[in-house]
């Protein structure tokens, strides 16, 4: 099956709305028209600068999403933003279970189980962060933590619910440190996801969209982006500089 490849950027914490007004306008001076884009593309921001982006990006096909949200409607939650709140001011979708969340917020797989639901009943795209630490890939525990990570975020997503979430493989070890997986090493793994999924459902996993994340640049993307089970990449630091991005985007096949 064809599946579109899809780009999308996740400045973590950067971008001020100073700083969001002045990248998305060139960002879209460097990206294809739309109709003639190969990839989807998104912006994953930090809270205060959603309805900044969503306005500076408008017209341009390009999607704007959170990177994180809580499981509940509302309630005492100090600090959070709920599902209502996103759709709210019209944002496309939310990154869940990023490593960084996992390691510094006590994201956990129970939690995230309860979060994927959550954000496709209020009609948010779900991007689901799964991957190993360096530690787990040493002792072969590779496939064990991508198995209890997918089946236990997706297992109270409904089968036909299940390619309308966006999964993301980065390794922890890839994250930030200039260590990009090889295109083989990010194969196997996103194939082996692609399998989990197919144990729910073969035409979900046909169809369902896995990207890899780990310090894409605009030297490695082509080589990754082409591995065939790799639906495109979740980029971090090189996202942070338009030109970069707009090469990442530029690579997809
Ligand atoms: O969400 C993005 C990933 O954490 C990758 O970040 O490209 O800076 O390694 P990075």
């Amino acid at each position: 099956m064809q599946r579109k490849p899809y780009v999308a950027g996740n400045w973590k914490m950067w971008g001020t709305r100073a700083q969001t007004r002045a990248y998305c306008p060139r960002l879209l001076e460097l990206l294809p028209p739309p109709p003639q884009r190969r990839a989807d593309v998104a912006l994953c921001v930090p809270f205060t600068a959603l309805d900044v982006c969503l306005e500076a990006v408008r017209g341009g096909d390009v999607r704007v999403l959170a990177q994180n949200m809580h499981q509940a409607p509302e309630g005492a939650h100090t600090g959070e933003i709920s599902a209502p709140m996103l759709t709210e001011l019209g944002v496309h979708g939310v990154v869940l279970g990023h490593s960084e969340r996992r390691r510094d917020h006590c994201e956990t797989d129970r939690a995230l189980r309860e979060k994927l639901p959550v954000a496709l009943a209020a009609g948010l795209e779900p991007i689901l962060c799964v991957g190993e630490t360096e530690e787990e890939r040493e002792q072969g525990e590779t496939e064990r933590r991508l198995r209890q990570q997918v089946w236990e975020a997706l297992e109270d997503v409904a089968d036909e619910r299940l390619a309308d979430v966006v999964i993301a493989y980065e390794p922890v070890w890839a994250i930030g440190t200039g260590r990009t997986a090889t295109p083989e090493q990010a194969q196997e793994a996103i194939a082996f996801i692609r399998a989990l999924v197919a144990d729910r459902s073969r035409e979900a996993a046909a169809r369902v969209r896995i990207l890899y994340g780990g310090s894409v640049k605009p030297e490695n993307a082509a080589e990754i982006l082409a591995q065939p089970d790799v639906d495109g990449a979740l980029v971090g630091g090189a996202s942070l500089d338009p030109e970069s991005f707009a090469q990442i985007v530029a690579a997809a096949p």
